[in-house]
């Protein structure tokens, strides 16, 4: 990577997705500001982090709160340094269709995948338009881009943050910052682990989500983040305003 400022913010880092990215970048030499709700996921996240001699500042946040947001960037500016890379990958999803969908899970989805990046990208910019440089990913979804089934708030915010993902790219290359989306398809993380828990028969519906991919397997979160960092690199500073699928071919058929 060639950023003179390595730092990166990184949410939903207490968990899956998001922790497998922090621990990705910071073994790519980042200091990494670690951004969620749960206090106990960032300090394990930052244990992981120095185990490997890497360097990691906690900063617990409700991304749905606008103040709360900006102390947060605030705070990890300060703790790190002015951040080269975000990456949003916060979120939550209800299993309902829109009549199932009430006003207070509709207000949460939306709230934590759309609003939350906003949020933090608007508190980010203004860093990374003073150093000329930056790069923001956004970790959408499959569905984002095709409709599933029973996940109507899920798939509107998602679809939503892949068309954020756009404007920014477009508003501010001009500034040196790219603005990307990755669409991951089933990835095993603690939250499909609570999915599969909450099912009738859990090995019945593992098997029935890992054959959903061509591969027939869940992706991992560590070929997740090892897109993020691809994109966030040097080497992928020809994308832009994109939205990558990683989905083992989930939505190729
Ligand atoms: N796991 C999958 O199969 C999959 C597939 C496609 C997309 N994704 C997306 O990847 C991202 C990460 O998913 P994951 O599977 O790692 O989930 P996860 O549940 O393991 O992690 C999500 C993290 O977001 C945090 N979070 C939730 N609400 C928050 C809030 N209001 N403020 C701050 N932090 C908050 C949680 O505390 C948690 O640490 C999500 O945006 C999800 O939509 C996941």
């Amino acid at each position: 990577m060639t950023f003179q400022n390595r730092t990166a913010i990184v949410t939903g880092s207490a968990s899956g997705i998001g922790r497998a990215t922090a621990l990705r970048l910071a073994g790519d030499g980042f200091a990494v500001a670690l951004l969620d709700l749960d206090r106990t996921g960032l300090s394990r996240t930052r244990s992981l982090i120095e185990e490997e001699k890497g360097t990691a500042h906690e900063v617990p946040v409700d991304l749905r709160r606008p103040e709360d947001v900006v102390a947060a960037v605030d705070a990890a500016v300060s703790g790190l340094g002015s951040p080269a890379v975000l990456v949003n990958v916060a979120g939550v999803g209800v299993a309902a269709n829109v009549l199932e969908t009430t006003d207070r899970d509709w207000d949460q989805v939306l709230g934590v995948n759309l609003t939350g990046p906003f949020l933090v990208t608007r508190a980010v910019l203004p860093h990374m338009i003073s150093g000329g440089a930056g790069v923001i990913v956004n970790i959408a979804s499959v569905g984002g881009q095709v409709g599933l089934a029973r996940r109507a708030a899920y798939c509107a915010s998602k679809a939503g943050l892949v068309g954020l993902t756009r404007a920014v790219a477009v508003d501010h290359a001009k500034d040196g910052v790219r603005c990307v989306a990755v669409c991951p398809g089933t990835v095993e993380t603690e939250w499909i682990d609570k999915i599969l828990a909450d099912a009738p028969d859990p090995a019945a519906a593992r098997a029935a989500m890992a054959a959903r991919q061509l591969d027939a397997r869940l992706g991992t979160p560590q070929e997740v983040a090892a897109l993020v960092a691809f994109v966030a690199g040097a080497q992928g500073r020809f994308i832009n305003g994109a939205a990558l699928t990683i989905d083992g071919g989930m939505t190729a058929a």
